[in-house]
Protein backbone atom coordinates (compact mmCIF):
# COMPACT_ATOMS: atom_id res chain seq x y z
CA UNK A 1 0.00 0.00 0.00
CA UNK A 2 1.48 3.93 -1.32
CA UNK A 3 0.09 6.27 1.12
CA UNK A 4 -0.39 10.19 0.36
CA UNK A 5 3.15 10.85 1.31
CA UNK A 6 4.61 8.32 -1.05
CA UNK A 7 5.88 5.41 2.06
CA UNK A 8 4.79 2.07 1.17
CA UNK A 9 3.11 0.67 4.33
CA UNK A 10 4.88 -3.08 4.64
CA UNK A 11 3.31 -6.27 5.27
CA UNK A 12 5.34 -8.75 7.26
CA UNK A 13 4.49 -12.28 6.36
CA UNK A 14 3.46 -14.60 9.85
CA UNK A 15 5.29 -17.12 8.11
CA UNK A 16 9.20 -16.72 7.18
CA UNK A 17 11.59 -18.49 5.73
CA UNK A 18 15.33 -16.93 6.40
CA UNK A 19 17.36 -18.70 3.88
CA UNK A 20 19.21 -15.95 2.73
CA UNK A 21 19.79 -14.01 5.08
CA UNK A 22 20.40 -16.72 7.53
CA UNK A 23 23.40 -17.48 5.05
CA UNK A 24 25.08 -14.52 5.25
CA UNK A 25 26.66 -15.18 8.75
CA UNK A 26 29.86 -13.31 7.88
CA UNK A 27 27.72 -10.38 5.71
CA UNK A 28 26.73 -8.66 2.36
CA UNK A 29 29.52 -8.43 0.45
CA UNK A 30 28.44 -6.41 -2.81
CA UNK A 31 28.21 -3.53 -0.83
CA UNK A 32 30.81 -0.43 0.36
CA UNK A 33 31.71 -0.63 4.11
CA UNK A 34 33.34 2.20 6.49
CA UNK A 35 36.46 0.17 8.22
CA UNK A 36 38.56 2.76 9.27
CA UNK A 37 39.58 6.87 9.98
CA UNK A 38 40.90 8.03 6.99
CA UNK A 39 43.44 10.13 9.46
CA UNK A 40 44.07 6.75 11.15
CA UNK A 41 46.41 4.82 7.73
CA UNK A 42 49.58 6.04 6.95
CA UNK A 43 52.04 4.40 5.22
CA UNK A 44 52.93 2.00 7.80
CA UNK A 45 50.64 -1.33 6.68
CA UNK A 46 47.51 -1.70 8.65
CA UNK A 47 45.48 -4.58 9.24
CA UNK A 48 41.10 -4.48 8.75
CA UNK A 49 39.45 -7.56 8.52
CA UNK A 50 36.04 -7.61 6.91
CA UNK A 51 33.43 -10.37 5.79
CA UNK A 52 35.60 -12.97 7.05
CA UNK A 53 38.55 -11.35 4.93
CA UNK A 54 41.61 -9.88 5.99
CA UNK A 55 43.18 -7.13 4.30
CA UNK A 56 46.09 -4.28 5.00
CA UNK A 57 45.75 -0.81 4.33
CA UNK A 58 48.41 1.59 3.10
CA UNK A 59 48.96 4.72 1.79
CA UNK A 60 50.98 5.91 -0.62
CA UNK A 61 50.22 8.44 -3.58
CA UNK A 62 46.77 7.04 -2.74
CA UNK A 63 44.91 4.37 -0.02
CA UNK A 64 45.36 1.08 -1.42
CA UNK A 65 43.77 -2.03 0.06
CA UNK A 66 45.48 -5.60 -0.80
CA UNK A 67 44.57 -9.34 1.09
CA UNK A 68 46.71 -9.15 3.73
CA UNK A 69 48.66 -12.28 3.26
CA UNK A 70 51.86 -12.91 1.43
CA UNK A 71 51.35 -15.41 -1.40
CA UNK A 72 55.04 -16.86 -0.50
CA UNK A 73 54.57 -18.21 3.00
CA UNK A 74 51.60 -16.66 4.57
CA UNK A 75 53.17 -14.17 6.47
CA UNK A 76 50.73 -11.15 7.06
CA UNK A 77 51.87 -7.99 5.47
CA UNK A 78 50.26 -5.91 8.43
CA UNK A 79 52.67 -8.02 10.88
CA UNK A 80 49.92 -9.75 12.29
CA UNK A 81 50.13 -7.92 15.38
CA UNK A 82 54.17 -8.17 15.55
CA UNK A 83 56.46 -5.86 14.56
CA UNK A 84 57.31 -7.33 11.43
CA UNK A 85 55.52 -5.18 9.67
CA UNK A 86 55.99 -5.09 5.06
CA UNK A 87 58.51 -2.59 4.27
CA UNK A 88 58.47 0.64 1.84
CA UNK A 89 61.50 0.18 -0.01
CA UNK A 90 59.93 1.32 -3.47
CA UNK A 91 57.41 4.02 -4.01
CA UNK A 92 54.25 2.52 -5.00
CA UNK A 93 55.25 -0.74 -3.80
CA UNK A 94 54.91 -3.00 -0.47
CA UNK A 95 57.90 -5.44 0.25
CA UNK A 96 56.89 -8.27 2.40
CA UNK A 97 59.28 -8.97 5.81
CA UNK A 98 60.41 -12.23 5.39
CA UNK A 99 61.69 -13.02 2.37
CA UNK A 100 61.69 -9.92 0.19
CA UNK A 101 59.01 -10.02 -2.33
CA UNK A 102 57.74 -6.59 -3.22
CA UNK A 103 54.44 -6.29 -4.69
CA UNK A 104 52.68 -3.89 -6.70
CA UNK A 105 50.21 -1.39 -5.22
CA UNK A 106 48.11 -0.80 -7.76
CA UNK A 107 47.80 -4.06 -9.36
CA UNK A 108 49.32 -6.48 -6.19
CA UNK A 109 51.41 -7.79 -8.93
CA UNK A 110 54.64 -9.30 -7.58
CA UNK A 111 57.35 -6.85 -9.27
CA UNK A 112 60.53 -8.19 -7.65
CA UNK A 113 61.98 -10.99 -5.58
CA UNK A 114 64.93 -9.34 -3.80
CA UNK A 115 66.27 -12.30 -2.93
CA UNK A 116 66.45 -14.45 -6.22
CA UNK A 117 68.32 -11.40 -8.08
CA UNK A 118 66.99 -9.15 -10.44
CA UNK A 119 66.15 -11.76 -13.18
CA UNK A 120 63.71 -14.19 -10.24
CA UNK A 121 61.45 -16.14 -12.96
CA UNK A 122 58.68 -16.02 -10.08
CA UNK A 123 58.24 -12.49 -11.09
CA UNK A 124 54.95 -11.48 -12.85
CA UNK A 125 53.71 -15.02 -12.49
CA UNK A 126 52.23 -14.22 -8.50
CA UNK A 127 49.40 -11.37 -7.38
CA UNK A 128 47.77 -10.48 -4.04
CA UNK A 129 44.18 -9.33 -4.82
CA UNK A 130 43.59 -5.71 -4.35
CA UNK A 131 40.38 -4.67 -2.77
CA UNK A 132 38.02 -0.88 -4.23
CA UNK A 133 38.96 1.25 -1.59
CA UNK A 134 37.55 4.74 -1.04
CA UNK A 135 37.54 8.00 0.84
CA UNK A 136 34.56 10.30 2.23
CA UNK A 137 32.95 11.70 5.81
CA UNK A 138 36.39 11.16 6.74
CA UNK A 139 36.69 7.28 6.60
CA UNK A 140 37.84 4.45 4.74
CA UNK A 141 35.46 2.48 2.56
CA UNK A 142 35.92 -0.73 1.32
CA UNK A 143 34.33 -2.98 -1.54
CA UNK A 144 34.83 -6.56 -0.19
CA UNK A 145 33.05 -8.59 -2.94
CA UNK A 146 34.00 -9.84 -6.18
CA UNK A 147 35.49 -8.09 -8.93
CA UNK A 148 34.32 -4.29 -9.55
CA UNK A 149 31.97 -2.52 -7.28
CA UNK A 150 28.46 -2.56 -9.32
CA UNK A 151 27.99 0.57 -7.36
CA UNK A 152 29.94 3.83 -6.65
CA UNK A 153 30.70 4.50 -3.23
CA UNK A 154 28.14 6.96 -3.29
CA UNK A 155 25.75 4.87 -3.68
CA UNK A 156 25.76 3.16 -0.04
CA UNK A 157 26.34 6.45 1.88
CA UNK A 158 23.21 8.29 3.14
CA UNK A 159 23.02 11.02 1.18
CA UNK A 160 22.39 13.45 4.24
CA UNK A 161 26.32 12.66 4.84
CA UNK A 162 27.75 13.82 1.51
CA UNK A 163 25.52 17.21 2.00
CA UNK A 164 28.26 19.97 1.75
CA UNK A 165 26.71 21.79 5.02
CA UNK A 166 27.00 17.93 6.69
CA UNK A 167 29.51 18.28 9.69
CA UNK A 168 30.01 14.55 10.86
CA UNK A 169 31.80 12.95 13.62
CA UNK A 170 32.27 9.14 13.76
CA UNK A 171 33.63 6.68 16.60
CA UNK A 172 34.26 3.16 15.83
CA UNK A 173 34.98 0.16 18.48
CA UNK A 174 34.76 -3.99 17.78
CA UNK A 175 32.21 -6.00 19.29
CA UNK A 176 31.37 -9.14 19.97
CA UNK A 177 28.38 -11.03 18.19
CA UNK A 178 27.25 -10.91 14.79
CA UNK A 179 26.47 -7.89 12.31
CA UNK A 180 22.75 -9.33 12.03
CA UNK A 181 22.09 -9.89 15.90
CA UNK A 182 23.25 -5.94 16.14
CA UNK A 183 21.56 -4.59 12.63
CA UNK A 184 18.46 -6.13 14.36
CA UNK A 185 19.43 -4.72 17.71
CA UNK A 186 19.45 -1.84 16.03
CA UNK A 187 16.25 -1.68 14.44
CA UNK A 188 14.23 -3.45 17.42
CA UNK A 189 11.22 -1.51 18.64
CA UNK A 190 11.06 -2.93 21.98
CA UNK A 191 14.16 -3.43 23.29
CA UNK A 192 14.56 0.42 24.04
CA UNK A 193 11.64 1.18 26.60
CA UNK A 194 13.40 -2.08 28.62
CA UNK A 195 16.92 -2.59 28.55
CA UNK A 196 17.73 1.18 28.30
CA UNK A 197 15.39 2.26 31.13
CA UNK A 198 18.13 2.22 33.86
CA UNK A 199 21.07 4.00 31.92
CA UNK A 200 22.06 7.55 32.06
CA UNK A 201 20.44 8.91 28.96
CA UNK A 202 17.21 8.20 30.82
CA UNK A 203 17.51 9.36 34.35
CA UNK A 204 15.32 12.04 33.77
CA UNK A 205 13.62 11.67 30.84
CA UNK A 206 10.09 9.16 30.38
CA UNK A 207 10.46 6.78 28.36
CA UNK A 208 7.53 4.88 26.98
CA UNK A 209 6.18 1.53 28.52
CA UNK A 210 4.74 0.56 24.70
CA UNK A 211 3.19 1.84 21.43
CA UNK A 212 2.03 0.93 18.13
CA UNK A 213 4.18 0.76 15.42
CA UNK A 214 3.42 1.19 11.83
CA UNK A 215 6.50 0.19 9.05
CA UNK A 216 7.02 2.21 6.13
CA UNK A 217 9.29 1.86 3.33
CA UNK A 218 10.45 5.52 2.54
CA UNK A 219 10.04 6.80 -1.36
CA UNK A 220 13.84 6.56 -1.88
CA UNK A 221 13.02 2.78 -1.39
CA UNK A 222 16.37 2.16 0.34
CA UNK A 223 15.24 2.55 3.93
CA UNK A 224 12.58 0.96 5.91
CA UNK A 225 10.98 2.87 9.08
CA UNK A 226 9.16 2.11 11.78
CA UNK A 227 7.04 4.80 13.17
CA UNK A 228 5.08 4.96 16.81
CA UNK A 229 1.77 6.20 17.19
CA UNK A 230 -0.63 5.21 20.77
CA UNK A 231 2.24 5.51 22.68
CA UNK A 232 1.65 4.99 26.68
CA UNK A 233 3.77 5.72 29.53
CA UNK A 234 2.50 3.77 32.26
CA UNK A 235 0.00 0.86 32.56
CA UNK A 236 -1.70 -1.28 34.85
CA UNK A 237 -0.55 -4.86 33.82
CA UNK A 238 -3.04 -7.57 35.18
CA UNK A 239 -2.06 -9.66 38.24
CA UNK A 240 1.08 -7.55 38.81
CA UNK A 241 0.08 -4.03 39.41
CA UNK A 242 1.69 -0.38 37.62
CA UNK A 243 4.60 0.23 35.17
CA UNK A 244 6.50 2.15 35.25
CA UNK A 245 7.33 3.52 38.30
CA UNK A 246 8.75 7.26 37.76
CA UNK A 247 10.69 9.64 40.21
CA UNK A 248 9.79 13.22 40.17
CA UNK A 249 12.80 14.10 38.79
CA UNK A 250 11.51 12.38 35.66
CA UNK A 251 10.41 15.29 33.71
CA UNK A 252 11.12 15.01 30.48
CA UNK A 253 9.82 12.73 27.38
CA UNK A 254 12.32 10.75 25.61
CA UNK A 255 12.92 11.87 22.27
CA UNK A 256 12.07 8.83 20.71
CA UNK A 257 8.46 9.30 22.61
CA UNK A 258 8.03 12.04 19.33
CA UNK A 259 5.51 10.77 16.93
CA UNK A 260 7.95 12.16 14.16
CA UNK A 261 11.23 10.83 15.02
CA UNK A 262 11.31 7.27 12.81
CA UNK A 263 14.02 5.16 13.30
CA UNK A 264 14.88 3.97 9.92
CA UNK A 265 17.20 0.87 9.08
CA UNK A 266 18.34 0.05 5.36
CA UNK A 267 21.31 -2.64 3.78
CA UNK A 268 23.95 -3.68 4.54
CA UNK A 269 22.89 -2.57 7.97
CA UNK A 270 22.36 0.86 8.30
CA UNK A 271 20.90 2.68 11.41
CA UNK A 272 19.24 5.98 11.20
CA UNK A 273 17.77 7.71 14.49
CA UNK A 274 16.88 11.25 14.18
CA UNK A 275 17.25 13.87 16.31
CA UNK A 276 15.59 17.24 16.88
CA UNK A 277 18.55 19.34 14.54
CA UNK A 278 21.13 16.38 14.31
CA UNK A 279 20.63 12.17 13.62
CA UNK A 280 23.00 9.07 14.58
CA UNK A 281 23.68 7.03 11.76
CA UNK A 282 25.38 3.71 12.85
CA UNK A 283 27.24 1.20 10.94
CA UNK A 284 27.34 -2.82 11.86
CA UNK A 285 30.00 -4.02 9.65
CA UNK A 286 30.55 -7.66 9.67
CA UNK A 287 34.13 -8.52 10.40
CA UNK A 288 33.57 -12.30 10.65
CA UNK A 289 30.59 -15.00 11.83
CA UNK A 290 31.32 -13.82 15.56
CA UNK A 291 32.08 -9.97 15.71
CA UNK A 292 31.44 -6.91 14.15
CA UNK A 293 32.78 -3.43 14.08
CA UNK A 294 30.19 -0.78 15.56
CA UNK A 295 30.12 2.43 13.80
CA UNK A 296 29.08 5.53 14.86
CA UNK A 297 28.05 8.51 12.95
CA UNK A 298 26.84 11.99 13.89
CA UNK A 299 25.72 14.64 11.46
CA UNK A 300 24.18 18.25 12.52
CA UNK A 301 23.96 20.39 9.02
CA UNK A 302 24.81 23.98 9.22
CA UNK A 303 27.58 26.28 7.44
CA UNK A 304 27.37 28.79 10.89
CA UNK A 305 31.00 28.68 12.83
CA UNK A 306 29.37 28.84 15.85
CA UNK A 307 26.56 26.45 15.54
CA UNK A 308 29.17 24.11 14.68
CA UNK A 309 32.07 24.63 17.64
CA UNK A 310 28.56 24.33 19.25
CA UNK A 311 27.43 21.22 17.81
CA UNK A 312 31.44 20.01 18.12
CA UNK A 313 30.99 20.63 22.32
CA UNK A 314 27.73 18.91 22.55
CA UNK A 315 28.62 16.06 20.72
CA UNK A 316 32.60 15.56 22.23
CA UNK A 317 31.39 16.28 25.78
CA UNK A 318 27.78 14.75 26.15
CA UNK A 319 26.57 12.41 23.39
CA UNK A 320 30.09 10.78 22.75
CA UNK A 321 30.01 9.60 26.48
CA UNK A 322 26.69 9.84 27.67
CA UNK A 323 25.08 7.96 25.07
CA UNK A 324 27.59 6.04 22.76
CA UNK A 325 29.05 4.49 25.48
CA UNK A 326 27.04 4.21 28.46
CA UNK A 327 23.34 3.40 26.43
CA UNK A 328 25.40 1.86 23.12
CA UNK A 329 27.60 -0.30 25.94
CA UNK A 330 24.18 -1.82 27.38
CA UNK A 331 23.57 -2.93 23.52
CA UNK A 332 26.55 -4.78 23.16
CA UNK A 333 26.33 -6.03 26.29
CA UNK A 334 23.36 -7.66 25.12
CA UNK A 335 24.23 -8.64 21.43
CA UNK A 336 27.47 -10.11 23.22
CA UNK A 337 25.72 -13.07 24.83
CA UNK A 338 23.62 -13.81 22.59
CA UNK A 339 24.23 -17.55 21.22
CA UNK A 340 25.81 -18.08 17.86
CA UNK A 341 22.19 -19.66 16.77
CA UNK A 342 19.46 -19.63 18.57
CA UNK A 343 15.29 -20.66 18.68
CA UNK A 344 13.09 -17.85 18.09
CA UNK A 345 9.68 -16.87 19.61
CA UNK A 346 9.07 -13.72 18.39
CA UNK A 347 6.06 -11.24 19.96
CA UNK A 348 4.12 -8.45 18.23
CA UNK A 349 7.17 -5.63 18.07
CA UNK A 350 9.42 -8.04 16.88
CA UNK A 351 7.77 -7.26 13.30
CA UNK A 352 10.35 -4.87 12.91
CA UNK A 353 12.74 -7.69 12.78
CA UNK A 354 11.19 -9.69 10.27
CA UNK A 355 10.77 -6.48 8.10
CA UNK A 356 14.49 -5.83 7.94
CA UNK A 357 14.85 -9.44 7.15
CA UNK A 358 12.33 -9.50 4.69
CA UNK A 359 14.06 -6.69 2.96
CA UNK A 360 17.24 -8.61 2.73
CA UNK A 361 15.76 -11.60 1.77
CA UNK A 362 13.89 -9.55 -1.31
CA UNK A 363 16.46 -6.72 -1.82
CA UNK A 364 19.95 -7.52 -1.00
CA UNK A 365 22.82 -7.35 -4.33
CA UNK A 366 24.71 -10.48 -3.46
CA UNK A 367 21.24 -12.43 -3.75
CA UNK A 368 20.33 -11.01 -6.95
CA UNK A 369 21.31 -13.71 -8.91
CA UNK A 370 19.91 -16.50 -6.39
CA UNK A 371 16.95 -15.03 -6.18
CA UNK A 372 16.59 -15.26 -10.03
CA UNK A 373 17.76 -18.54 -10.30
CA UNK A 374 15.22 -20.07 -7.98
CA UNK A 375 12.13 -18.00 -9.60
CA UNK A 376 13.40 -19.42 -12.70
CA UNK A 377 13.42 -23.10 -11.56
CA UNK A 378 10.30 -22.86 -9.35
CA UNK A 379 8.57 -21.35 -13.34
S1 LIG B 1 56.58 -15.00 3.15
FE1 LIG B 1 56.56 -13.13 2.09
S2 LIG B 1 58.37 -13.16 0.96
FE2 LIG B 1 58.35 -15.06 1.96
FE1 LIG C 1 19.65 0.03 22.19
Amino acid sequence: MVGTDGRSEVRVPSIANWKLYDSAAEGLREYWYPVAQSAAIGRRPTHVKLCGQDIVLVRDSRLFALEDRCPHRCVPFSGGGTPAVAKRDFAGHLTCRYHGWVFELESGRLAAALTDGPDSPIVGKVHVRTYPVQERCGMVWLWPGEGEPSVPVEADIPEELLAADARVYSRSSPRRGNWRYATENGFDESHAKYLHRDSIWAWFRKIPSFNTMTLFIEPDGKWLSRGKSDIHFQQDYPGLGRWPHYHRLKVMKHPSSMKSSATSVRLPGILRVPYPGWSIFEWYVPVDARTHQYVQVNARWTNSLAARLRWWAYYTFLIRNVQHRFLNNQDAWMIGIMPDSHPERFFRPDASITAWRRLVETTARDFHGIVEATAAMAN
